[in-house]
């Protein structure tokens, strides 16, 4: 052999040995996964933990495995407002907090969706958040440095507390957690109680020792987190809607490359389809596993107490129309009207 060849030989062997040493073997670098952090504050069995195991399988299967999504439930990683800070800084990659949780972040119109009363229908939900006015909340987080992918349901509230609860007037001077969102802060004031701002990780001991009276919460999150166990009324209201919004680290997102953009895209239309398809049902089975389980009462007020319960609270709309946006609000009745409601 030459001498030059042999030279040239040892070189590209000396080289390969530095390389696979490095960890920059060519299979190496070819399979390091993306990874995605998936963060959340509620059980696995909910409508959203339900709906993140199904994005994750669909995401991996999709990108053949490119991307790997670790997903943490019940708030093991983070709890509500340390989330989104999370994913500000990319601890994190993604997550889907409640859409009364977007206050603190500056994005006050997220708290339309707090509105007692606002959505006579799932329909006109769907209107809104698959339509023109959720995109348009969508892009409000982006000088946020986050990327708004899609809206999930869970479904409508049920009040919980020691008393029964079949008029708003039972509610006067309780303690009551909520979510941070001022809405809700108004809508309980507006039944004569007191509002806390609570993590939901936090809400069962509060309940169990008497820091807070009662809360609210779609009857999937109440039954997952036992909270029935210490509540000994619940009043099937349906007095407002919790949902969520899926989002993901900006700078994280663009920095994908776009195939895989594309693949994880279409794995959160599947997963978002899913979701919206099994939420309704996981809120009846669950009420109806607490209604089962004997540890509280259900009640399901009359039409003439529904007619109350609005009454208390459809002024809400009206005094928080500066926070959130009398033009939204407008928008949103509008969807309603389109589907014949007043
Ligand atoms: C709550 O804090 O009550 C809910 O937002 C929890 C959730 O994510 O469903």
């Amino acid at each position: 052999m030459k001498p030059q060849l042999l030279k040239r030989r040892t070189l590209k062997l000396a080289l390969g040995t530095i390389a696979l040493s490095l960890g920059f073997g060519t299979q190496a670098f070819a399979q390091a996964p993306i990874v995605i952090k998936f963060s959340h504050v509620v059980a696995k069995d909910t409508p959203k933990g339900k709906a993140a195991e199904r994005f994750k399988e669909l995401a991996e299967k999709a990108t053949k495995g490119r991307v790997k999504v670790e997903i943490y439930p019940n708030s093991t990683l983070y709890k509500d407002k340390e989330e989104l800070e999370a994913l500000q800084l990319g601890a994190v990659q993604m997550l889907a907090p409640s859409l009364a949780k977007f206050g603190p972040l500056g994005v006050k119109e997220f708290e339309v969706f707090d509105v007692p009363y606002i959505f006579q229908s799932r329909d006109v939900l769907h209107r809104v958040t698959e339509g023109p006015i959720g995109a348009g909340l969508l892009a409000k987080l982006e000088p946020k440095g986050i990327t708004g992918l899609a809206f999930w349901d869970n479904g409508f509230k049920v009040m919980s507390s020691n008393v029964p609860m079949h008029l708003p007037t039972d509610l006067k001077g309780k303690k009551m957690r909520i979510q941070s969102s001022k809405v809700l802060d108004a809508q309980m004031r507006a039944l004569g109680a007191n509002p806390q701002v609570m993590a939901f990780s936090e809400v069962y001991q509060a309940l169990q020792t008497g820091v807070v009276d009662g809360t609210e919460n779609p009857p999937s999150n109440l039954y997952t987190q036992k909270m029935h166990e210490v509540q000994k009324h619940v009043s099937v209201t349906n007095h407002g809607y919790l949902g969520y919004a899926v989002i993901v680290n900006k700078k994280f997102w663009d920095g994908l490359p776009a195939d895989i953009r594309v693949a994880l895209s279409d794995a959160m239309k599947g997963a978002s389809r899913y979701a919206n398809a099994i939420a309704q049902l996981e809120n009846d089975a669950a009420l109806d596993a607490v209604t089962k389980s004997g540890k509280t009462t259900v009640y399901t007020p009359t039409n003439k107490e529904i007619a109350a319960w609005m009454r208390a609270m459809v002024p809400v709309e009206k005094e928080m129309e500066g926070r959130i946006g009398k033009d939204l609000i407008m928008a949103i009745n509008k969807e309603s009207k389109a589907l014949g409601f007043d």
